[in-house]
């Protein structure tokens, strides 16, 4: 009995852990657009095929170990032999070659769906058409809004319903692009740029990741899919394209200034940063303060702030910001992270 309640308790706490997992901003199996739902139907569509085999295959399996035991009494009886039967043949050469057909052809079909990226690559763009350069960077990631001419770091925004293009690059090493909801993994490379779409059905706030191992805090370099309505995405674009970082409010002005003495040869507070790709060696924080995250994994609060600016070695080990900037004393701290909150679009 009680090793019965032993099982039982292990049962429920795995399926209450594995229950977890399912959570619609980072869940591969609850897809939340159209990659990611062909993706999951291609997913349950082959397990479903696999499961069925396995089943078939055991059922038979077991039915030919009872129908054939050695029985009392009939140790010499020898059960008729099918070798050669070109029944069976036909049968279990034909029922695999089906079953690779129905896997097949939905397989290709998709592929080739989510390999369309021609639109991206006209050399004039449609109008309309969205296409952002992802960068993958030690550890964090920037994105360039081809049309819009605007970048941000750490939140992809995007617009919902429609297919977003994304060129994949990595600056340092080789990095991989995931958000779990909307499509699968692809690698960001120093020496390629790869290409996918992605799409979101409704707004909403979707997670992140990198999947390539790729230093001490490959585990910390998380970003946000900020998916916003078509008319609330138009204001944001155009608020972003005004957002300069050069008017703040006179509260925060000392902090401008430190900003400017020890942080502005790497960071850009302006949205349309006119330097080249290679030259953005740091996050653009223009819109910070409408961040989300801190570093990408913390609460974006003053607190955490501080606590990035006190030491960063210690959210994000072996992240490039350690050291860059000289120590800053605590008032300076304080006035900084006032001044980087105030970085918001107001809307
Ligand atoms: Cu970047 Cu793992």
């Amino acid at each position: 009995m009680k090793k019965q309640w032993r099982l039982v308790s292990l049962v429920s706490l795995l399926a209450l852990l594995l229950g977890g997992c399912g959570k619609a901003f980072q869940s591969t199996l609850i897809p939340q657009g159209e990659a990611a739902k062909m993706q999951y139907d291609l997913l349950i569509l082959s397990t479903s095929i696999m499961v069925l085999v396995v089943l078939v295959v055991t059922a038979i399996f077991l039915y030919v170990i009872v129908r054939f035991r050695q029985r009392k009494g009939q140790e010499n009886v020898i059960p008729k032999q099918v070798e050669g039967s070109h029944k069976l043949e036909v049968i279990w050469t034909v029922i695999p070659i089906l079953l690779l057909l129905v896997l097949a052809v939905p397989t290709v079909t998709y592929t080739f769906k989510l390999a369309d990226v021609s639109a991206a690559n006209k050399k004039t763009l449609d109008e309309g058409t969205s296409v952002v350069d992802v960068t993958a960077r030690l550890y964090w990631w920037e994105f360039a809004y081809k049309g819009e001419k605007i970048i941000t770091s750490q939140d992809l925004v995007i617009p919902a319903g429609k297919k977003v293009y994304l060129n994949l690059k990595g600056a340092d090493i080789k990095h991989s692009f995931w958000v779990p909801s909307l499509a699968g993994k692809m690698d960001t490379n120093p020496d390629n740029a790869n290409q996918m779409w992605i799409q979101a059905d409704k707004a909403g706030t979707y997670n992140g990741f990198c999947a390539e191992l790729c230093g001490p805090s490959h585990a910390l370099m998380q970003f946000k899919v900020r998916v916003l309505n078509e008319s609330e995405y138009k204001d944001w674009v155009a608020a972003m394209q005004k957002q300069d970082g050069k008017s703040v409010a006179a509260s925060v002005q000392d902090g401008q200034k430190v900003f400017q003495q020890s942080c502005a040869g790497c960071h850009a507070v302006d949205a349309k940063d006119a330097r080249p790709a290679a030259a953005r060696i740091a996050p653009n924080l223009a819109n910070f303060g409408d961040r989300d995250m801190v570093a990408g994994i913390a609460d974006n609060t003053e607190e955490n702030v501080k606590k990035w600016l006190k030491d960063p070695e210690s959210m994000k080990p072996g992240n490039l910001m350690t050291n860059k900037y000289g120590k800053l004393s605590d008032q300076q701290i304080d006035a900084l992270a006032a001044y980087l909150e105030s970085l918001k679009l107001g809307q």
